[in-house]
């Protein structure tokens, strides 16, 4: 029995070995995949195609970034001032947003009042990752657009007494959250205030307002004394090909975007166009020819499902036993069992 499973693992990891040694299959890497020749940095943001920071290096002017290198190799989204934070290849792509806020002494004068907005060229706010966020104690806020479509929302927030304030949870006691609506192109974001902040001016003499993706803003009650020098607030943007449907794309083969024939299309549930996945098995960037790679399944433990002995194949992976052993080699399957063994079991058994 000892000697049988001692047996079993070390066969098991040199034929693994020999295995990964073989398979010319990669393990993914969170590296960017820009067009052959392109830069695929700017400074340390990686840039994967369809975007690009140079004529011929991105799919179309949608995706271009502008690397100022002469400005920290600052990233920006298009020919717009909107600075860019990260970019997947999976569909999204980060930017940086400023608050709106709204300042008062302690008569009730406003010392400070700014507001704040975007207008996006092409990409929408993403509405499952982002929140419009709002912090203060005399806070009614407003977030509206009109460009592509008209809506308004917002959230307001009061509190008499500083103790009564939760510390980090946004919950509608000095910090209030709503969704943002699919389709949003430009936002403007106005803050106001019922009593001038005149009741809570102690611990509280601003009020402030911004979009936010929802995991990279925890409240905290001393943002409420002062949230000013938090100048930039990731924003998450949901970007798509084009604006046709897979559908209709995939009837120009010159233009349609799903470059690697192992991808997958899918049309954005987020404004028009659609993105490329990397079909199951493999990994990469589905937008350039040859841009996904096997996956190595065997190399990566939650990736395959075998007990004993693993198989790279392109596309998948398979499973065995060793020699003297039965089965399908899976977890999920019957397994692997000593042959003697089980014909000892089926003799007991009778
Ligand atoms: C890059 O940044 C510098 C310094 O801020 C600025 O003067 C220059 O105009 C920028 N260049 C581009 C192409 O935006
Ligand atoms: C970009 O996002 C990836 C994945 O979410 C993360 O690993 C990486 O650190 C981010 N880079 C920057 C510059 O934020
Ligand atoms: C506050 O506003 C009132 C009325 O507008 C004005 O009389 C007063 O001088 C202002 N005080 C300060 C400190 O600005
Ligand atoms: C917010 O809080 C959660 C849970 O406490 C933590 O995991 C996360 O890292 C925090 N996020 C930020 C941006 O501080
Ligand atoms: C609130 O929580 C944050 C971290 O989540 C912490 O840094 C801060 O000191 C806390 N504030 C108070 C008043 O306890
Ligand atoms: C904000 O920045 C100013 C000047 O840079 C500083 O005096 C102040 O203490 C900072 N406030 C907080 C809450 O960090
Ligand atoms: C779709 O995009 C093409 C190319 O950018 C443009 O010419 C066309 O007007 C767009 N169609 C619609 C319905 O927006
Ligand atoms: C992708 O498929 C097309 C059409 O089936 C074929 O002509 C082409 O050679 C394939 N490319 C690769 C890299 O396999
Ligand atoms: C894209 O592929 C990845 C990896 O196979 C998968 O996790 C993800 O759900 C896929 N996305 C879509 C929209 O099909
Ligand atoms: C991989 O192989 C298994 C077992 O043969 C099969 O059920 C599965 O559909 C295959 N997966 C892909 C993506 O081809």
């Amino acid at each position: 029995m000892e000697i049988n499973s001692q047996y079993c693992t070390c066969l098991q990891q040199l034929l693994l070995v020999a295995v990964a040694l073989a398979a010319s299959a990669e393990t993914p890497r969170a590296t960017a995949q820009a067009m052959p020749g392109c830069p695929d940095l700017c400074g340390g943001l990686s840039i994967p195609f369809p975007f690009g920071t140079k004529e011929g290096c991105y799919l179309n002017k949608d995706f271009l970034i502008t690397c100022n290198a002469s400005n920290n190799y600052e990233a920006f989204l298009g020919e717009t001032n909107i600075q860019v934070l990260n970019v997947s290849v999976e569909g999204q792509l980060r930017i940086s947003s400023s608050p709106a806020y709204d300042c008062y002494n302690s008569f009730g004068n406003v010392t400070k009042s700014i507001t704040s907005g975007l207008t996006l060229p092409k990409f929408p706010l993403s509405y499952t990752e982002n929140k419009f966020t709002a912090v203060g104690c005399d806070t009614d806020t407003i977030i509206q657009g009109w460009h592509a479509q008209d809506y308004a929302t917002g959230c307001i927030s009061y509190c008499g007494e500083f103790g009564d304030v939760v510390n980090g949870s946004c919950i509608g006691m000095g910090c209030c959250q709503t969704f943002i609506p699919k389709e949003v192109l430009e936002f403007d974001v106005s803050v106001y205030s019922f009593f001038n902040h005149a009741y809570v001016w102690d611990f509280n003499p601003c009020s402030f307002a911004f979009v936010v993706e929802a995991n990279a803003y925890n409240f905290s009650t001393l943002d409420l004394v002062d949230l000013r020098n938090e100048t930039k607030f990731p924003v998450v943007l949901d970007w798509a090909i084009g604006n046709e449907t897979c559908n209709d794309a995939r009837k120009n083969q010159e233009t349609y975007a799903c470059k690697d024939n192992n991808s997958i299309c899918y049309d954005s549930d987020n404004g028009p166009g659609y993105r490329c996945n990397c079909s199951e098995g493999y990994w990469g960037n589905p937008y350039l020819v040859n841009g996904c790679k096997d996956v190595n399944e065997c190399e990566i433990p939650n990736l395959n499902k075998c007990t004993n002995i693993c198989w790279n194949t392109v596309g998948n992976y398979t499973c065995s036993c060793p020699k003297g052993y039965h089965g399908d080699g899976r977890s999920d399957g019957t397994g692997c069992s000593s042959t003697t063994k089980t014909s000892i079991g089926v003799i007991t058994g009778n």
